[in-house]
């Protein structure tokens, strides 16, 4: 089987999707199949370049925008190329965290209440002074962590909220939620075990967090029964419902035994320090046998 492993793209989380391809190209199986990197710098190159490799999938390993939030699952349906993960629906949906999470309110997973403005004109701060500082300041669509700040106080506000509106219109506002920050993966159905994760420098779990060496504690969490059972079946419920298909990782924040599901991602990182990975070899499962799943679940 000929294997398009898509990385690069022009989001903001480029240089986190090359490393998750080069990861996944050094992991492949050589013996089963053949491996053609495909990295994209421009919008036209998916189209240009998947045509040409003549491949019979897409290994997608693009994260964010033009990547991960439907529109690259869309032309490659158009084309008729099959490719990893989730489809269209899924992947837009889960990259909208205000949308996701408001679904997700629906079915009775927990959320941290949020604030959402289309543009930071619009955002209103004394709104905000309502939820309590400190608070999370996110672009609405994005990943890596990349714009987020944790907001002190009404002074730390505005640049907060510039800064956010710098990689989407839309600005997400969430409280601050003091509690043990949790991922849970789940691969073709299973759940993998949980990981808690400790950040070494920094009060949340940012981006120097996730991908410096060093930069966050991670590891498979032992939780009381009930806790752990609460964990899952949340994880799953929002999978379910987002129509998440193949792989993904919830990420949360355990808050008095409670979680709170922060969001979905359909194309979590599978770099070096990437906790779906991680995850996955805590179950037993190498990398490649990981790949291995996740192609063969895609081309059902
Ligand atoms: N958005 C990054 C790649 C992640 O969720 O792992
Ligand atoms: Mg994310």
């Amino acid at each position: 089987m000929k294997i398009g492993v898509i990385m690069g793209g022009i989001s903001s989380e480029r240089e986190v999707s090359l490393q998750t391809g080069q990861e996944m190209i050094r992991h492949l199986d050589r013996n089963r199949y053949e491996v053609v990197p495909i990295v994209i710098d421009r919008r036209a190159d998916l189209i240009i370049q998947t045509q040409q490799a003549g491949i019979d999938l897409a290994l997608l390993a693009l994260h964010g925008q033009y990547g991960e939030d439907g529109t690259v699952q869309g032309a490659l349906e158009t084309l008729g190329i099959p490719y990893t993960g989730s489809g269209v629906l899924a992947s837009s949906l889960c990259m909208n965290k205000q949308l996701s999470k408001r679904l997700l309110k629906t079915v009775g997973v927990h959320t941290p209440e949020g604030l959402c403005w289309q543009g930071t004109d619009d955002y209103e701060p004394q709104a905000v002074k309502q939820l309590g500082y400190p608070v999370i300041v996110k672009p609405n669509m994005g990943g890596s962590s990349i714009g987020i700040q944790l907001v002190h106080n009404e002074k730390e506000l505005l640049t907060a909220v510039r800064k956010a509106g710098s990689f989407d219109q839309a600005i997400l506002i969430e409280p601050y939620m003091k509690g043990t920050e949790l991922t849970c993966s789940i691969v073709d159905g299973e759940v993998l075990p949980i990981i808690g994760i400790r950040s070494a420098h920094s009060e949340w779990f940012d981006y120097k967090a996730k991908y410096e060496p060093g930069g966050a504690e991670e590891k498979v969490i032992q939780l009381p029964p009930a806790t752990r059972q609460r964990v899952r079946e949340a994880a799953l419920a929002s999978y379910r419902l987002l129509q998440c298909k193949v792989y993904a990782r919830v990420d949360m924040i355990l808050c008095e035994d409670v979680p709170y599901v922060l969001e979905v991602n359909t194309l979590p990182g599978m770099t070096e320090n990437s906790l779906l990975p991680k995850s996955a070899a805590a179950s037993g499962m190498t990398f490649t046998q990981l790949l291995d799943r996740i192609i063969a679940s895609s081309i059902l």
